[in-house]
């Protein structure tokens, strides 16, 4: 990767009025220099970038990562910083990401740092990658792709008696086959009861007649995943999983309406959630309706009644209403969606229209 993210931050780090930046989130650190490791800390001073790894990734960190210089550490990563000469200069000011670093962690830095300030640079690093340049966006269309195809190659498979963890290694099978590093997260594959659990990960439960089934799935392509819901059912469906599937489907399709830039997380989650209340399933719509996606599958920004973030173009997020009943089913369907100044470009093409298998 080229050192353009590394330089715009260090232009971020000076405007700022800080010292230095230290980077530990394993995402972070990606995102900054495209060392796909699971060891590294870069350091950016308003002069120059420092990257450290371990004996195990230099090779591959001297591969990977430009304008930073690479140091390889004989010990904790931290200790290492102590190397870099003016480091320990008095009365610094250094940046530390406050939501990743531990009390523990934060308290060895000063102990390594002992003359400098640490704060945490919440501004700088709260949002990093959520807008996304047009490559990453490539690469999650690429993995949507995937998905896609795999939920068309296993719905033959959906009938009475296979069970829901057969269903979700023949979609990471698929999605491996197209192409996929590996899944996203845990497949969610949820039927009959089951499918009342939004997060209910693929059990032994065989699948039977007349059931809900959920999948909830994502491949990964280059770093960056894709995160897709489809709700199936085995047969025929009753009235009743027509209409709150009918329900879901309308609070789903009138929130990719209303993605925009500009427009709040918390207005996008309003409509799909008025739809749901209005229909009388309020309570059964517990969690919010979508999140930006990329290296992680749960990134913002947020589309919940409690976010705080405004969507903003080529921002990557997830519409995902559902409605969950115990002891009878549950519904949700979810599309990845990137936010443009007209609206939002659906990148799923997956049927949308309740399947009967
Ligand atoms: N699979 C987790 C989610 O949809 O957010
Ligand atoms: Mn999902
Ligand atoms: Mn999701």
């Amino acid at each position: 990767m080229s050192a353009k993210r590394i330089t715009q931050m260090r232009k971020q780090v000076s405007a700022e009025n800080l010292d230095g930046l230290i980077v530990t989130d394993v995402n972070a650190v990606r995102y900054l220099t495209g060392f796909t490791g699971s060891s590294g800390l870069l350091f950016i001073s308003t002069g120059k970038a420092h990257f450290f790894t371990d004996s195990r990734y230099t090779i591959q960190a001297r591969k990977q990562v430009k304008g930073a210089k690479i140091h390889q550490a004989k010990g904790p990563l931290y200790e290492a910083l102590a190397d870099i000469p003016g480091i320990r200069t008095k009365n610094l000011l250094y940046g530390f990401d406050g939501e990743v670093v531990t009390v523990a962690e934060r308290k060895r830095l000063q102990g390594i740092l002992p003359e400098a300030q640490l704060v945490a640079a919440d501004s700088l690093m709260a949002s990093l990658g959520w807008v996304k340049e047009k490559e990453e966006i490539e690469s999650i269309k690429k993995a949507v792709e995937i998905s896609d195809i795999a939920f068309e190659r296993i719905l033959n498979l959906v009938a009475p008696g296979v069970r829901e963890r057969e269903l979700a290694a023949e979609l990471e099978y698929q999605m491996i086959m197209l192409g996929s590093e590996k899944r996203a997260f845990e497949t969610i594959v949820a039927s009959g009861f089951r499918s009342a659990m939004p997060h209910g990960v693929a059990s032994p439960k065989r699948v039977k007649k007349g059931e809900f089934v959920t999948f909830d799935f994502g491949a990964t392509v280059d770093g960056y995943v894709s995160d897709i819901t489809r709700t199936v059912v085995v047969g025929k469906a009753t009235a009743r999983q027509k209409k709150v599937y009918d329900i879901v489907l309308r609070s789903q399709k009138a929130g990719i309406r209303k993605v925009k830039a500009g427009v709040s997380g918390v207005a996008v989650d309003a409509v799909c959630r008025n739809i749901i209340k209005k229909a009388g399933y309020g309570k059964n719509f517990g969690h919010g309706t979508g999140h930006g996606i990329g290296f992680l599958v749960h990134t913002g920004p947020r589309v919940s009644p409690l976010s705080k973030d405004k969507l903003k173009p080529n921002n990557v997020i997830t519409v995902e209403p559902g409605i969950y009943i115990d002891g009878w089913g549950g519904v949700r369907i979810e599309d990845d969606v990137v936010v443009t100044r007209s609206g939002g470009k659906v990148l799923n093409k997956a049927e949308k229209k309740l399947l009967e298998l």
